[in-house]
This record gives C-alpha cells, structure tokens and sequence, in this order.
C-alpha cells in the first residue's frame, strides 16, 4: 500500500526511482511523485525540485519529459494509494513543508507510506504556530512537523517528529539544506535498505532495488537510519545506537517480469504446478508417510497438544484460512475456526491456554493481520505465520512459522499465493494429524495425491482456451453467484472475489444449501451461476442446487470432476478437474475461477495487474 523508493550515491537517480516505484505499482497506483536535490543550474546551491502527478505512473513520466532538470544523486520517489485526501496532484507525494518559497519552508520533503493517525490534532497545532497546509494529507502533517522542529539537523528533526507521532510509516525525507543526507524511518509498514557501492537505495520492497544490489537490511520498528554518501547511522527514533544486519536478498529479477505473459496474473496462475511443487519440496517424504516442516520443528510438542487453532486472514489469505479450519479439523482432529483479523481483534477474543493463532497472509504485511496478531500474543497465544514474504513483519513478529515459497506475486489479485496458502496448511494438518491421530498409510496416500497435485494443476491449465469460450458467453453479465460446499464453499468465496476484484462485476460466493434462503430471488436468465459439483458425500445435494438454479432459468457453468458423465445433461457447461481426495480438491477446483476472472476480466478491457481502487498489500486498518 504506496510504494517508496530513495537513493543517495554518486548517479543520477532519476531512471533507478522511476524503475523502482514502476516495479512498486502493484502496492498503489493512484498518483505518483518524485523529488530529488540536485545543484541549481544558475546558481549551483542545492535545490530542491519536485513533480508529481495524479493517475498511474505513466503520467509522471509524461510530465517528467517536460522537466529534464529534475535527475540528481539523491531523490526520493512514490506511488500512492490513497487514504487521506483523494487521488490529486496536491495530495501525491512528496509532500512538502509549505506552498512554495513561503517563509515556512525549510526545503524539507517526504514520501511516506502509512498512516499518521493523529495526524488530525498534529495540523492543528501547527495551523495554531501559523504553519499553512497544502493538501489533504497526514503525509503533509508529517512533514510539516518535522520542518516545524528542524534546527539544522534533519536526523533530530525526524526523530523529534516521530516520537509525537501514532499511527504506522515507512518515510524517506531530505532536505534542500543538507544535500548529502537522506533519513529513513519506519514503524508498522515496511521498508529496506539496499547497500550498494558507494550508494543506498531504499524501497518498500525487495523488488525495487534487487536490480541494483542484493545487499541489504531491514528497519525495526521505530528505527531511524541517516545514510549520507559514505556510511549510515542507525538509531531508534529515541536516538538509542542499533546495528543493523546486512544480509543478501534473495529475489531473482526474472521472477518479477512477465516473461511473455500478457500479464503478471496469467502468469501466476501458470506458475502454480511450479511454485506447489516448490512449497512441498524437501516437506514431504511420502514413502514414510511424514511431513517436515523446519519452521516449526521447534514447536512440535506444544503444536500437538494444541486445544484450539485460531486462522487469521483477510481477502484471499481469509479464504485459505477457512479452508485450513476444514483441514485442522479433519486431520489433526483439532478445534479450529477462522476470523477475519479486522473483526477478531476488536472482539475481545478468549484465548485459553494451548491456543495456537495461526496468521496467513502472503505480503507478510497486512495491517489489520499484524494488529490481530498483536492481541493475540499479549493473551498469550502461541503464534504462527502462513506467510509468502520472507523476512515480512508477520514472519518476524511471530513464534514460528511455515513459508509458502511460492516466489513474489505482483499481480493484485491473489492467485499462486491461495494455492501455496492451502498447500501450507495441508502440510501443517499433516504434520499434526500424524502426531496426533493419523495412521502412517492414511498419511501417506494423502501425501501421495499431494505430490500429484502440481501434474493435475497442468491438466486443468490446458482448459484455458475452453475457459475462454465460456467467459466469452457471458462477458456482459452484471450479476453472478458462486455456490460450492464444504471444502468447496471457501472456493467459491474466492471465484467470486477474483471476479469483483478485477472486472468489477458484482459477484457473491454462498454455501451451495444456503441459496435457497435469499440469492434464489435474484436468479434468472441473465444470473450465471457457478456450481462447483464434485464428486463425493454430498454430490446429490448440489445437483439438486443445479435443479433448483435450472428450474429459473439461470445458466449453469459446473466445476465437476473428470469422469462425471450426469453432469453435462444438467449444466450449461462444464469445467473438468482430476479426481482426487476431498481435501485436496480447492488446489484444483480454484484454477479454472481464477481462468474464468482473468479470462472475462481481459475481454471487459479491465486492468488486470492493478485494477481500480485496490492495492497488493494493505498496511492500513
Ligand atoms: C489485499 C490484496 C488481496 C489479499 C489481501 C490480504 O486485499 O488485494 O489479494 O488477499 O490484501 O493480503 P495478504 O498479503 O495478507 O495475503
């Protein structure tokens, strides 16, 4: 959720930070801004110069064709997404310390991505001191204060400023009167500090500097980093001295392009045979019927004798969640249930003793998960993180945890990162359930079909085309349904998401059973309606889901499994998938929804990658 990029050194950076936030679009893409200090053309005293732009990236590079002065060796970039202040050219960063050229203005800029949560109380203070506002932002209140403090140390200003501050930041700032100096700082959301030859660069994330160093270290809460040319100074925004670790960041730039995809999300659906077989590698030892999970291994006992498992999540991760809450109970024999962290954190939750809190998240970085996370340690829960991003906030804040390693997702919509989320809870109710109760030969059957995943997944990927086709039907359909059961019904939760999400059409996912108490009064001729019906217990009940959809004239597009030979008499269409175990069956019946989305979602001439008002991580409550 908005993408920062720095950079202090020897080159001019204007090209790196446009790269950098280019390759941060994902986390927001509303307006976008830059800032560098750079030796004014007539006089050759640093100067301060800033453009920046409402709309997508593109735009700033537009009007950046029209500024060629704006390029220096220390500048700061951002791509938005926003919460204070709609997406405007005042309200994109880098906000400033005042209208231009006021008396007010001590040069100073930031980006920041965050909230400042009393930003409100903070603006009138400095309206009170006479300071005048520009936008609609708590960014600009920020900066402000750290202006309103500034006595010629940009380091002290920040961390004066910092210490009234409540909320969450990640921010770069500098200073027209200190040319040499750029200052870091963070709480809540994250940030990175790329160590090059003689240079830094700062980003939200990996991926905005691995095209320029792989050495890099990670900002504690609360710490203050001051880089300058030739070294850095790290502190708490107490000013206590921190060491921070440089360690090598492991992302291959490959695994961020598109590498001939029209887009990263198609591109990630198609990875998924690859990135399940990379999560289970090394985890799964069929012959012995035993799963290994390092990140774990150290909580073992008290995993087995967990009473109740709690699952966290929100968006895609929720989904996953609640499919872990069928597998934990279905496998490890464990009381289970799933909450979205927004709500579980502000419900007063009983944590008893033996409560594991399991967080899923891919970003690692998802405010209100984090906040949920925080409750559920100060009651004492044994915590573990389901997540994608190594080294993320989640994986750091708690006890243990498993990694999904399904490589970076950019695509907004959640795609290869569901799937790695159910293939990582299979693996941890594996893990318990043959401590607890499974039998060495149940398990390995199930670890069997597990390994075999990844080949099925191929299969189903081979029905694009035919996917297409159907989409191509009912393209400009405004209103759908997506009804599946038990495993299934979580599936059907996210075909709909994935549909809202990137061709905004409205869509809702029900318990198959439960359409007859509402959503049957909006079906009919124009209402497609996805059926996951698969083979096994309750099979019969959802044909006669099918029936009752038929029967008012809805159109019919049925998930079912390979071999099923009733099924194409009672839908309009159908979408095969392998037969497998039960349990295993949303790795595969969630394929060809997220096909479907992509697939309608191109035809409706939608964003893909980016669409309207969301943003890949959300580090905002
Ligand atoms: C955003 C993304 C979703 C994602 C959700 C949770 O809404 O657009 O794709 O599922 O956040 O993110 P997390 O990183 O915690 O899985």
């Amino acid at each position: 959720m908005c993408g920062i990029v720095a950079y202090i050194g020897s080159r001019p950076c204007r090209s790196l930070l446009i790269e950098g936030i280019k390759r941060l679009e994902y986390r927001g893409y509303d307006s976008a801004g830059i800032a560098v200090i750079t030796p004014d053309q007539t006089t050759g005293e640093p100067a301060l110069l800033i453009e920046r732009k409402a709309g997508r990236i593109s735009v700033l590079e537009e009007a950046l064709t029209h500024r060629p002065e704006i390029d220096g060796t220390l500048g700061i970039a951002h791509t938005r997404w926003a919460t204070h202040g709609e997406p405007n050219d005042a309200n994109a960063h880098p906000q400033c310390d005042g209208p231009t050229g006021s008396a007010q203005c001590r040069g100073i800029t930031l980006v920041h991505n965050g909230i400042i949560e009393n930003y409100s109380a903070i603006r009138t203070y400095l309206e009170e001191k006479g300071r005048v506002f520009t936008s609609d932002t708590d960014t600009e209140v920020l900066c402000q204060l750290i202006s309103q403090l500034y006595d010629g140390d940009l380091q002290t200003a920040v961390q004066a400023a910092l210490c009234e501050v409540t909320g969450a930041y990640a921010i770069a700032v500098i200073c027209e009167h200190e040319p040499d100096t750029l200052v870091v700082a963070r709480k809540g959301s994250p940030l990175i500090v790329g160590v090059g030859n003689g240079e830094y660069i700062v980003g939200s994330d990996p991926a905005a500097i691995v095209a320029h160093t792989t050495q890099a270290f990670t900002l504690d809460d609360y710490g203050v980093c001051k880089l300058t040319r030739t070294g850095f100074h790290t502190t708490t925004i107490d000013n206590l001295p921190v060491t921070p670790k440089i360690q090598a960041v492991e992302l291959d730039l490959e695994a961020i392009e598109l590498g001939g995809y029209s887009h990263h999300m198609l591109k990630e659906i198609f990875e998924q045979p690859r990135s399940i077989e990379i999560s289970l590698r090394g985890r799964i030892h069929t012959r012995e019927g035993s799963v290994v999970l390092g990140g774990v291994s150290e909580f073992a006992r008290d995993l087995v004798r967990a009473r109740r498992v709690i699952l966290l999540g929100q968006g895609t991760a929720l989904h996953a969640a609640m499919i872990g809450e069928y597998l934990f109970e279905d496998l490890a024999k464990i009381p289970a249930e799933v909450e979205y962290s927004s709500e579980f954190r502000y419900r007063s939750p009983i944590i008893e003793e033996g409560t594991v809190v399991i967080a899923v998240s891919q970003s690692g970085e998802t405010a209100d998960t984090l906040a949920a996370l925080d409750e559920a340690k100060q009651r004492g829960a044994l915590t573990l993180g389901v997540v994608n991003v190594v080294g993320s906030t989640i994986a750091r804040e708690t006890d243990a945890g498993v990694y999904l390693r399904v490589g970076p997702e950019i695509g907004v919509a959640s795609t290869k990162a569901f799937t790695g989320q159910v293939a990582v809870l299979s693996l941890l109710s594996l893990f318990l359930g043959r401590r607890r109760f499974m039998n060495a030969n149940h398990v390995r059957q199930l670890l069997a079909q597990l390994a075999n995943v990844p080949t099925m997944i191929e299969r189903i990927l081979e029905s694009s085309d035919a996917i297409r086709t159907v989409a191509e039907r009912y393209v400009d359909k405004e209103n759908w349904l997506f009804l599946g059961r038990g495993y299934n019904y979580p599936v059907a939760l996210e075909g709909a998401l994935k549909l809202k999400e990137i061709s905004y059409i409205h869509a809702e996912g029900y318990p198959a059973a439960e359409m007859k108490h509402g959503p049957i009064a909006l079906i009919d001729e124009n209402m497609p309606v996805v059926v996951i019906a698969l083979e096994g217990p309750i099979y019969g009940k959802v044909m006669s889901n099918i029936a009752e959809v038929k029967a008012r004239q809805g159109r019919v597009i049925a998930i079912a499994t390979e071999g099923d030979t009733e099924i194409a008499d009672r839908a309009d269409h159908v979408i095969y998938i392998p037969k497998t175990f039960r349990l295993l069956t949303p790795l595969l019946s969630v394929i060809p929804l997220q096909l479907l989305a992509y697939h309608i979602a191109v035809m409706r001439g939608c964003h893909v990658d980016q669409p309207r008002n969301l943003a890949k991580s959300v580090t905002v409550e």
